[in-house]
């Protein structure tokens, strides 16, 4: 693909290339009963069929106005044994060796839970039923071998949500006596609001301002951007398009034509501990509450980068002045401080967007080239009602993230960025803090981590000196995760069909 050439947005879905900023999310899992009745099933949700609802593509919306709802889908290595059959499956694993085998082996897999924190309380023996939401009569099993299809509906409001959610149980075909999909759970997600802001997550963060700029892309264009009345310039650098829809023709993978224009994504389920993490932020006496978490994150609570204003939020800033900057060297828009931020004195390099995307900082381990490979597609919304600061620890009240971090290559993007950077120590060198900036403190160690570093939060102060908040604790645990393959809309065909392109 050139530069110029336009993905297809027709064939992929539409989550991938725009965040729908939708309120009113579900998040719904669906356990195969009947393989003929689930392809049925994928087959009716095709665009174009003139069923009652189809997933949505990456098509402009017609006159740019949003529709009722927007639909998605993905299904696990399991689900895809179902609709075609393990040798067709093996066929694709073969042709597909860099991305399909961490799908294959699924967010389950021992290697894979260890390596990204999923232990002890985060392990899978406890999810699903831990958050609330588990349908199924029986226990969900550890290995989540019953969970297939994964569809995330996307509306306007609760009473939308309800009524597109009982259409799309309608269009379940039956079968033997029951239905050919059985809902197994699900999860909604509705918005935290700041005054008039609805983009907030639960510790009390603006989401919703950071994500890779894709090329080939049609808001990419610039005759496009110009007519969307965004103010600031976009410094962000492009990343190849086939990073987040698999490309056959990309050259850093191999992939059948199965994968065409589709996607990789962990579905996480994450609880977050408001009432610990807010404990935590107020430990230091010397310090404000607002500050630490600034320093935890990198942002201010109103997204304020902290390259850009380490002395407070600025509220003079808009669009893309929160996305414009770099750790090394100011991008041509940067606003703030002049010169590098290399010594984490204005964003520490234990933050969790800097972990999450060093952006151009070299230093950091396999931050090669900066700023392309590693990186991560959020599609994620907050669950649960928010903190109340008098609300009784027990029962835990259930809330925190839910949703999709996509990539076309889960290893050397989420679990890469999960594994190397937010839960290893050694994320940079070279680095002076008392503990090699431990972990991501956003997330915490697990109890029992034997590393010390990995329960201190420490940042540059600045003139050299460091402050040390002991006492960092796990502040989010995973209560469920699957690996899930997005299929292009040809793909989606081509399984729902039972059959493999040739
Ligand atoms: C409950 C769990 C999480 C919380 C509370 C959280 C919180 C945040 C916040 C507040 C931001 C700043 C907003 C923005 O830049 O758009 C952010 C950014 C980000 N997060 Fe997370 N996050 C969580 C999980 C994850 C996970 C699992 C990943 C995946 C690997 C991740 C990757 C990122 C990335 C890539 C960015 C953007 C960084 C940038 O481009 O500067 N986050 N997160």
């Amino acid at each position: 693909m050139n530069a110029d050439q336009l993905a297809d947005m027709e064939d992929i879905q539409g989550l991938i290339l725009r965040g729908y900023n939708f309120r009113y999310i579900r998040y719904i899992i669906f356990s195969i009963a009947d393989a003929q009745g689930a392809r049925d099933f994928c087959a009716d949700l095709l665009p174009g069929s003139g069923k009652p609802m189809c997933i949505t593509n990456a098509e402009p919306w017609p006159g740019g106005v949003k529709p009722d709802y927007c639909l998605n889908i993905g299904l696990t290595y399991s689900g895809m044994l179902q609709l075609i059959g393990q040798p067709d499956c093996d066929t694709v694993a073969g042709d597909s060796p860099e991305l399909f085998s961490i799908f294959q082996q699924g967010a389950t897999y021992p290697n894979n839970t260890a390596a990204i924190g999923d232990t002890g309380a985060s392990a899978p023996k406890n999810w699903w039923k831990n958050s609330g939401g588990w349908l199924l009569k029986n226990d969900p099993t550890p290995n989540g071998s019953e969970l297939h299809l994964q569809l995330t509906l996307f509306t306007h409001n609760p009473e939308s949500r309800e009524a597109y959610y009982h259409t799309l149980l309608s269009m379940i075909p039956a079968a033997g006596g029951g239905q050919a999909v059985v809902p197994a759970f699900y999860m909604d997600s509705d918005p935290i609001a700041v005054g008039e802001d609805l983009d907030y997550i639960h510790f009390g963060y603006k989401d919703s301002l950071s994500q890779p700029r894709i090329g080939n892309t049609l808001w990419n264009k610039k005759e496009v951007r110009l007519l969307t009345g965004v103010s600031t310039v976009d410094d962000r650098p492009v990343v190849p398009l086939y990073h987040f829809a698999i490309a056959t023709s990309a050259p850093s993978y191999n992939a059948h034509k199965l994968l065409e224009n589709g996607t990789f994504a962990a579905f996480r389920l994450l609880y977050q501990d408001v009432g610990a993490f807010n404990s935590f932020i107020a430990s230091d006496k010397t310090t404000s509450p607002e500050l630490v978490a600034a320093k935890m994150c990198g942002r201010w609570f109103d997204g304020t980068p902290l390259v850009v204003s380490p002395g407070g939020e600025d509220k003079s800033l808009k669009d893309f002045d929160f996305t414009n900057f770099n750790y090394l060297t100011h991008t041509p828009n940067q606003l703030g401080p002049p010169g590098p931020d290399d010594l984490g004195a204005r964003c520490p390099y234990a933050a969790h967007i800097r972990r999450a995307n060093p952006r151009d900082d070299s230093g950091v381990t396999g931050n090669n080239p900066p700023n392309e490979v590693h990186r991560v597609l959020r599609r994620a919304s907050p669950y649960g009602p928010p903190y109340k600061s008098d609300e009784p620890k027990t029962p835990e009240v259930k809330r925190g993230l839910v949703g999709l971090f996509i990539g076309a290559n889960l290893t050397d993007q989420f679990q890469f960025i999960m594994s190397q950077w937010i839960s290893n120590g050694g994320f940079r060198y070279p680095d002076k803090s008392p503990n090699s900036s431990g972990i991501d403190p956003l997330f915490g160690p697990q109890a029992g981590d034997p590393d010390p570093d990995n329960h201190n939060f420490a940042y540059n102060t600045g003139n050299g000196k460091y402050k040390v908040i002991p006492g960092l604790e796990r502040f989010i645990r995973t209560d469920g995760s699957l690996y899930l393959f997005l299929p292009g809309i040809a793909g989606l065909k081509s399984l729902s069909e039972g059959t493999i392109p040739g």
